[in-house]
């Protein structure tokens, strides 16, 4: 069932990234691969689930690499038209951008680090049914104050929501996937800029409120992360491995030995080595005398030999030897990571072409 089919759909690509450095100094953050596919597509293929397939992408300029990546998201059954943003202005001044694009229809706008694991059907059907002027979603967290915090009633109508406060009322952080009507034009149009400088959809969604509209909050209990952050990118990506079905396209020697779900890709070859699933081995990758796993995907064209590795996310092109045992690591796109003796283990964020050798 496509339960949002007609309505649009809207991705925010853009912005600077800045807590997931050193990776996004040279790669667009939502290009991060989560099970080696980019965060954004992930998100593309949630918004297909929903039927929407006619999709704008709010994109910064320069990243000519999520047009490369995506292109007119033919190969995903979805039609994407890219909408630049010069600045970093804000989630609301996202939705000015798109409002040729968007005319008065109505669309689900997805921030584009946002994984929701478990899909957002039921919230999109309700959605659908009752039509209020704006819904969003929300999820119980620990500490909401580095998100928007929403305060509901009983019958799930938005009373107040603040962007990041400093003392948070209630736990319900809102996450990243909001159901407008057209009705969200004119909040758009009516806020100013918050103290962090942005046209915050806080804000928006807040003068609707105000304005008499009927804003609604349905709550999301599934698996949800924002992949801001390194930490999140990885339990993100051992999240979704748990559904990994074996499957092996590649080599492996006789002397080798896999464990539980790993997927070897075509080309890929395992040399005198074990690897214990859920395990990625991407298409063309070696991995010779190591131990991998569980949790850990290795991008495509890698070269691994005599390590260790696990909860490990290793983007394309990038080669690690000796180097003990690799854990909670992220190792960027052709990044070479080598040690003569290095036993013990070790904890490596290590960027896009970088060199590193770990002292004994
Ligand atoms: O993750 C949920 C949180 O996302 C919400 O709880 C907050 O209310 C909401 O404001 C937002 O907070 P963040 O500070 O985490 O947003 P961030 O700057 O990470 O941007 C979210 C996505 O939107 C990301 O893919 C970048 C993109 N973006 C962001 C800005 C500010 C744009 O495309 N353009 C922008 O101007």
């Amino acid at each position: 069932m496509t339960v949002m089919k007609g309505m649009k759909g809207l991705i925010l690509a853009g912005g600077l990234g800045s807590r997931l450095r050193p990776f996004s100094h040279s790669m667009p953050k939502q290009l991060i691969p989560i099970a080696n596919r980019p965060v954004l597509v992930h998100v593309i293929e949630s918004l297909r689930d929903l039927g929407v397939t006619d999709i704008g992408v709010i994109v910064a300029p320069r990243s000519g690499e999520i047009e490369e990546a995506l292109g007119d998201g033919a190969q995903f059954g979805v039609r994407l038209s890219y909408i630049p943003q010069a600045q970093p202005r804000g989630l609301a001044h996202c939705v000015m951008l798109a409002r040729d694009f968007l005319g008065d229809d109505d669309f689900v706008m997805y921030l584009g680090d946002n994984m929701l694991t478990d899909g957002v059907r039921d919230i999109a059907e309700d959605f659908r049914t009752h039509r209020p002027a704006a819904q969003i979603v929300v999820h119980k967290v620990v500490d909401p104050s580095e998100f928007g915090v929403a305060e509901v009633d009983a019958e799930g109508r938005v009373l107040r929501l603040v962007e990041k406060p400093r003392e948070p009322a209630g736990n319900l952080a809102v996450i990243g996937v909001y159901f407008f009507t057209a009705a969200v034009h004119a909040a758009v149009d009516a806020i100013t800029p918050s103290a962090r400088g942005e046209l915050e959809i806080t804000d928006a969604l807040q003068w609707l409120v105000e304005h008499g509209a009927d804003v609604r909050a349905r709550t999301y209990e599934g698996f949800w992360r924002d992949t801001g952050r390194v930490e999140d990118v990885l339990e993100c990506n051992s999240e979704l491995l748990k559904g990994l079905q074996g499957a092996v396209h590649g080599e492996v020697d006789a002397d080798s030995e896999l464990i539980g779900a790993v997927v070897v890709e075509a080309g890929a070859r395992i040399v005198r080595s074990r690897v214990v699933g859920p395990v990625i081995v991407g298409a063309g990758s070696v991995v010779e005398d190591c131990s991998i796993g569980p949790c850990t995907t290795i991008g495509p064209r890698c070269r691994l030999r005599s390590s260790e590795m696990e909860h490990t996310i290793v983007l394309e092109a990038a080669s690690v030897t000796g180097v003990g045992t690799v854990r909670g690591s992220v190792i960027g796109r052709q990044a070479t990571v080598t040690s003569a003796v290095a036993p013990g283990w070790h904890r490596l964020l290590v960027g896009d072409h970088a060199s590193v050798e770990v002292a004994a």
